[in-house]
């Protein structure tokens, strides 16, 4: 009996410990797995953390469950003050919260533009998706891509388009009408037929210009043609660059003033030249009669600047950061009448960028303006 006693309490006491066994092994389980699990939300929160993206979660109550760091900065909210609260009240922006609704309450993916004061205009293209478990929604998640930047794009695309149609439509319809007018009969009234073949003289030589430049613009943007670097006196290309307008510089009786020692820097000297001729055109079109152009250069640190400086008409700052941009002019009119198209600052521009440069500039309306090119010496 002692024995079976005995026996039984051994028995006992081996259930205990696989029990025990058992026990520590599921207990080690379950501490991996929620290692695990804490691991992967971790990775998962540093993934949503690190997008540039907003991101937010509500649950089908529209209240917020989660938002990440550019969703706190997009919107000039903190997580801690918004979680748990209404979608609207925390974000402030209907067209969003509306989508995000929608998505709820039709267990749908949506997407749709969404432009946002930040508090400048920015659009978005916010994409939504339902939450669900177990086939029920219960809630919903939205992605906010800043498109804003593609739709300058799209925009600046679509008016390069119409732009260049109609520069290249005025000069030939013009061309068009002196023809007409030619062939009507003027062709031999002798006191004005040669009037009209100056028209289209002037009208086709306005046409090659256009043409030209937006080839060299189209090239230069295409790095088709290879930089041919070589060390170029800067006094050298100024002084070629003035001499080329000698013409016009009298008709407005212009003093222009060299700063420019013997400054020598590794550029294309084709494309220096025709970036430094466009300055100084428009250093004189857009001067008073008996102004001023000074052309200074100076060496700073491993730069080399340059400066086209005049005391023309000056440029209004809201139309500063444009005048870059391929066929803007400030007052379109003038400048056509001017022979322009708008073209020659964003050739300016394109030349700077691949030397490594950059172009700079400073107005002020009714006194005058400064161009400053920047390149690497
Ligand atoms: N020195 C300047 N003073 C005042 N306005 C200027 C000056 N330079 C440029 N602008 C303004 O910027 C616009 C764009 O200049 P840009 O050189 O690109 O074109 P454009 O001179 O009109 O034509 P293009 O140079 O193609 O013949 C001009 O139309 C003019 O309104
Ligand atoms: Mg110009």
């Amino acid at each position: 009996m002692g024995l079976g006693l005995d026996f039984f309490g051994l028995k006992k006491h081996h259930q205990n410990e696989t029990l025990s066994r058992r026990l520590k092994e599921n207990i080690e389980q379950l501490e991996s797995k929620i290692h695990q699990l804490e691991t992967t939300q971790i990775h998962t929160l540093a993934v949503l953390e690190s997008m540039t993206e907003a991101v937010i979660a509500v649950d089908q109550e529209e209240r917020v469950l989660f938002i990440n760091a550019a969703t706190e900065g997009l919107f000039q909210i903190e997580r801690q003050k918004v979680k748990g609260r209404n979608l609207l009240e925390a974000i402030r922006n209907a067209p969003l919260n509306e989508l995000i609704l929608k998505t709820v309450r039709q267990s749908e993916p949506k997407s749709e533009e969404i432009q946002m004061l930040t508090p400048i205009e920015r659009v978005f293209k916010a994409q939504t998706a339902p939450l669900s478990r177990q086939g029920k929604t219960i809630g919903a998640v939205a992605v906010l891509h800043d498109v804003t930047e593609l739709k300058r794009l799209e925009r600046i695309r679509k008016e390069f388009v119409a732009n260049v149609s109609h520069e290249l439509k005025t000069p030939l319809t013009a061309i068009q009408a002196s023809v007409e007018t030619l062939l009507d009969g003027a062709i031999n009234d002798s006191s004005h037929n040669r009037k009209f073949l100056e028209c289209i003289e002037k009208d086709a030589q306005r046409l090659h210009n256009l043409i030209e430049d937006l080839l060299q613009l189209s090239r230069i943007e295409s790095k088709e043609i290879p930089l041919k670097k070589e060390n170029v006196a800067l006094s050298e290309t100024a002084r070629r660059a003035v001499g080329q307008f000698k013409k016009a510089i009298q008709q407005k009786n212009l003093t222009v003033e060299m700063e420019i020692g013997d400054e020598k820097l590794p550029a294309d000297s084709v494309q220096l030249q025709r970036a430094i001729d466009n300055l100084v055109d428009n250093a004189i079109k857009y001067n008073k009669q008996d102004g001023r152009i000074l052309l200074r250069a100076r060496k700073e640190e491993n730069w080399i600047r340059l400066e086209v400086e005049d005391t023309g008409i000056g440029i209004p700052e809201e139309n500063l950061p444009r005048i870059f941009e391929r066929f803007y002019r400030v007052d379109k009119a003038r400048s056509r009448e001017l022979g322009g198209t708008g073209l020659g600052l964003s050739i300016v521009k394109h030349i700077a960028e691949r030397h490594g440069g950059r172009v700079e500039v400073t107005s002020r309306p009714g006194q005058g303006s400064c161009f400053t090119l920047w390149l690497p010496a």
